[in-house]
């Protein structure tokens, strides 16, 4: 049996991967470290209730003591550290905290990981084991108009979040590099789908519209993001895990770009639609403020992982969308609980004067 330490799988793709695992192997241990920061919902792990190969920990990636105690505890075989502050926008606000998790939290995990994993005489590594990171596509920085993300593009991040992650990429690979740990990262573009915290693109716009309130666009709307069903994003971390070359990078992506106003117009038709209501309106749009440094265009090529693991998106975006509308629909009470209390904070602070 296979024993993973999984980390920040009460977020948005962690508790989609825990599912995706759970659905296709028998004989496996996922232990769950998340702190539950705002981000993190136990609500999201609902359906793991009853099942033994699920254990739910909660705490910070950032203590030692409590992720060593695991190791000895459950002597895991791969960490996937999902784990991290992921908003962009608070990173602007508040990059400190971005260190702190991303940074030092993938610093720590790996420190324990070696003491668990490395023979310090011997120089070797136990058997079979691998720390996977999830990082992402922002750590390139932006593109203009043509071209994609390879995985031998040069880091360029520019803001405090892909700066943090782009950081963490170069500790695990400084990892691999000084003392040969079996590791791979992941880069993927922006992931879509259930579970996802309104204080994204395509949540926020689906709670706003339902709720008649205004749609901001940063700028002109025409920023291209590259977007990912997040059930394709669990197979390919997967695949990665059981089967990717140790030590390289894999960038993930469907080649779906599109620009945010086309998404919005697109949940603007579909809920219409859906709800039946003649009043929701391209009319929500509200174009707002710009975000600091916004990168213009996001796009990966994902020839690697398809030719190296055989992995290939198997969600069209327009199939995805329909998939994520619906799941918001049927789960009303999911969005009360996360918009309650904190979020109209959040959401009065980070939109006020926008
Ligand atoms: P999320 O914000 O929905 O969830 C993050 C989870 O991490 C939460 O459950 C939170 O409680 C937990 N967490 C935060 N700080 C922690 C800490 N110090 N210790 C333990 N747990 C902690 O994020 P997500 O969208 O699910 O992203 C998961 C990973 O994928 C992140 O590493 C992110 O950088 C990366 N990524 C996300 C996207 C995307 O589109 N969502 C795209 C590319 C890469
Ligand atoms: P987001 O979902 O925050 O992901 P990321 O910044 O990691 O790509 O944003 C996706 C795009 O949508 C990004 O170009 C910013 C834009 N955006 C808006 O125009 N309005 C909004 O209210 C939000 C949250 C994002």
């Amino acid at each position: 049996m296979k024993k993973y330490l999984i980390t920040g799988c009460a977020g948005f793709i962690g508790s989609n991967f825990v599912y995706y695992m759970l659905r296709k192997y028998e004989d496996i241990l996922l232990v769950n470290l998340d702190k539950l920061t705002y981000a993190g919902n136990l609500e999201n792990l609902k359906g793991t209730e009853g099942d033994s190969r699920h254990v739910f920990v909660q705490g910070d990636i950032c203590d030692k003591a409590l992720v060593t105690e695991l190791f000895q505890k459950y002597d895991f075989d791969y960490v996937i550290n999902f784990a991290a502050e992921s908003h962009v926008d608070r990173s602007i606000a508040n990059p400190e905290i971005f260190v702190e998790t991303n940074v030092l939290g993938t610093v720590t995990l790996l420190q324990c990981a070696k003491e668990a994993w490395y023979n310090t005489e011997a120089r070797t590594w136990k058997d079979g084991t691998k720390y996977l990171q999830v990082s992402t596509d922002e750590v390139y920085g932006a593109l203009g108009t043509e071209g994609y993300f390879m995985e031998t593009t040069p880091l360029n991040p520019h803001s405090p979040y892909s700066s943090s992650k782009a950081s963490a990429d170069h500790f695990v690979q400084a990892f691999h590099d000084t003392y040969g740990m079996p590791i791979n990262i992941t880069r993927c573009s922006n992931n879509y789908g259930p579970y996802q915290f309104p204080e994204k693109l395509i949540p926020l716009m689906i709670h706003n519209v339902k709720q008649h309130k205004p749609l901001p666009v940063y700028g002109d709307g025409m920023q291209i993001r590259d977007w990912l069903y997040v059930e394709d994003h669990c197979k390919a971390i997967d695949m990665v895990v059981n089967g990717g070359k140790i030590g390289e990078v894999y960038n993930v992506g469907a080649h779906n770009e599109r620009p945010n106003i086309l998404i919005v117009k697109t949940v603007i038709e579909q809920l219409r639609n859906r709800l039946r209501d003649d009043s929701i309106t391209e009319d929500l749009i509200r174009h707002v403020e710009d975000r600091l440094g916004h990168d213009r265009r996001y796009g990966i090529d994902p020839t690697k992982i398809k030719n190296d693991l055989g992995w290939y998106p198997e969600t069209p975006f327009e199939r995805g969308i329909v998939l994520t509308i619906d799941w918001y629909l049927q789960n009303e009470e999911w969005m009360n609980h996360v918009t309650s209390g904190n979020y109209q904070k959040y959401y009065e602070a980070m939109y006020k004067g926008k």
